[in-house]
């Protein structure tokens, strides 16, 4: 029977895949049509992901060597910087060699598993999707004869990690957790990669789930706990740990945010009027939810207010960049408002973004917030929902803090941090005491681009809607 061979993934990313028009990053060599027999052991790359992921965290294997798999049978799920995605094949063969063990790095473009693949293929398929293996030019033959081809550097599972000093990172034996195990950690939606295992070798264990999901629903945050670092030693014990994948990105990003000098803004806002606001319209959705949401938080509202500014500075919705000609710097205008909103997860600090925010009334920004969070909480996020934000809203009001000094990402200017909201005596316009709710806006701009002066008066304008919020009617589109 003949096979069609495609790279590919969950069909959340096989689709985001098929838009990467893998034809163009691996162009066939000859002929776009013919089909043969392959009989042949190839290594299997991992395909292109697109975003610029170059590499991904295997988080476990669903075949192991000698394993006969079919089209579109999962091989391993990965975690990449942005999301988890399970890898399926796409051929039927026979597994012959997984070139990394669970909790390794695989690198996008490079030999994921050796296939020994059985039935026929198309030929700019099989260049595409696979390379000859090392040393094994021989066994990589078709009917029409062998192949030569580059063999790609692998780091092989016989390959000892870089850093064989630093402690395993948890869940490293995850892959030998028995199914059971497996089951209760999809059941209780947790990452198995995330646990710290008691078993033998750090296996993880029934009970490891158990406390693992018992102390995220308490409101902990066990990826940060570090539960088995040692305490009350009689003298100083040092543990190195690798950085969870949310961390490395979270390096990656703020090392290079560290290039933009940073100046803050910091205002007090009034939060009484939209306070109102949304009481009166939480009565309203308590009644009959609208688009899913029965309830509005203080952000969406929020969101709509820095989108309807960026209408009057739309310098804030820019991004750096230099003339590829004359190398000299220049500001790239965005005609879409698309706002990130940092959001606490069990794994870490993500950004995910909601795209087009002009084009959306609160009710959808919030029910794309709810989408959003959602996902973000089951580790769901998809490299899509990560990517293209243009300026950043960071609630950090609804755990503490009065002030926040937020750090402005690559490719944005600007991006808003929002205190905790809290009520206090104020005087009024007779000179009597009245309780109000206050909040802190605090700006970071990059002062290379925005002035202080634009950076107060688009601050004035969200300020402006956000305390009579009913203002923003007139703007909306
Ligand atoms: N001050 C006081 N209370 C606040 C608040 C603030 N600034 N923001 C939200 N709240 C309240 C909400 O009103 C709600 O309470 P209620 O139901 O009694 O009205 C409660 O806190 C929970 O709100 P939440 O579900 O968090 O909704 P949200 O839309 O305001 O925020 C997230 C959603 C995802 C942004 C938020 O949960 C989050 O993760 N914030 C942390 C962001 C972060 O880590 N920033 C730091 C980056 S370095």
């Amino acid at each position: 029977m003949p096979l069609q061979i495609y790279s590919r993934f969950s069909s959340r990313h096989w689709r985001a895949y098929k838009s990467l028009n893998i034809s163009k990053q691996f162009p066939p060599s000859r002929s776009f049509h013919t089909s043969r027999r392959a009989q042949a052991i190839k290594p299997f790359l991992l395909a292109d992901i697109g975003e610029g992921i170059r590499e991904c965290e295997i988080i476990q294997w669903f075949v192991e060597p000698e394993a006969r798999v079919e089209e579109w049978d999962k091989l391993c799920e990965v975690q990449s910087d942005k999301a988890s995605v399970e890898i399926t094949s796409r051929f039927a063969g026979v597994i012959k060699k997984l070139h990394y063990e669970a909790g390794e790095m695989a690198k996008v473009g490079k030999p994921l598993v050796d296939i020994d693949i059985q039935g026929e293929i198309k030929k700019e398929d099989l260049e595409a999707l696979t390379e000859p293996s090392a040393g094994e030019e021989s066994q990589a033959q078709t009917n029409e004869g062998t192949e030569s081809a580059p063999t790609a550097p692998v780091q092989s599972k016989d390959t000892p990690p870089e850093s064989e000093n630093i402690s395993p990172p948890k869940g490293k034996h995850a892959a030998l957790a028995t199914p059971a195990v497996r089951h209760l950690t999809k059941e209780l939606d947790v990452n198995i990669m995330d646990i710290q295992g008691t078993g033998r070798d750090g296996r993880v264990l029934k009970d490891d789930v158990h406390q693992f999901a018992k102390l995220r629903d308490s409101g902990g945050s066990p990826s940060k706990q570090a539960s088995n670092l040692p305490v009350n030693t009689p003298t100083q014990i040092e543990t190195i740990t690798p950085l969870s994948n949310t961390q490395a990105q979270m390096f990656k990003t703020m090392t290079k945010s560290l290039t933009i000098p940073h100046f803050l803004y910091a205002d007090e806002i009034d939060f009484s009027g939209i306070s109102d606001l949304r009481s009166r319209l939480n009565k309203g959705l308590a009644k009959s939810p609208t688009n899913g949401i029965n309830k509005l938080s203080f952000l969406p509202f929020i969101i709509k207010a820095v989108s309807v500014a960026l209408y009057q500075y739309p310098m804030l919705n820019a991004r750096v960049d230099s003339e590829s000609s004359t190398g000299k710097p220049v500001l790239v205008h965005r005609s879409q408002h698309n706002i990130g909103v940092a959001m606490d997860t069990p794994s870490g600090l993500l950004v995910p973004v909601i795209k087009n925010v002009s084009a959306l009334n609160v009710l959808s920004i919030a029910a794309e917030l709810s989408r959003l969070q959602a996902l973000a909480a089951s580790g769901k996020l998809s490299a899509q929902d990560l990517t293209g934000g243009t300026i950043t809203v960071s609630n950090i009001g609804n755990i503490g803090g009065t002030y926040v000094s937020p750090v402005v990402v690559e490719k944005e200017v600007a991006i808003l941090g929002i205190g905790k909201i809290r009520r206090i005596p104020a005087f009024d316009d007779e000179d009597e005491v009245i309780a109000k709710q206050i909040c802190n806006f605090s700006w970071s701009a990059d002062h290379r681009v925005i002035d202080g002066a634009t950076m107060a008066r688009a601050a004035e304008v969200v300020r402006g809607f956000v305390e009579d919020p009913d203002s923003m009617v007139m703007h909306l589109r």
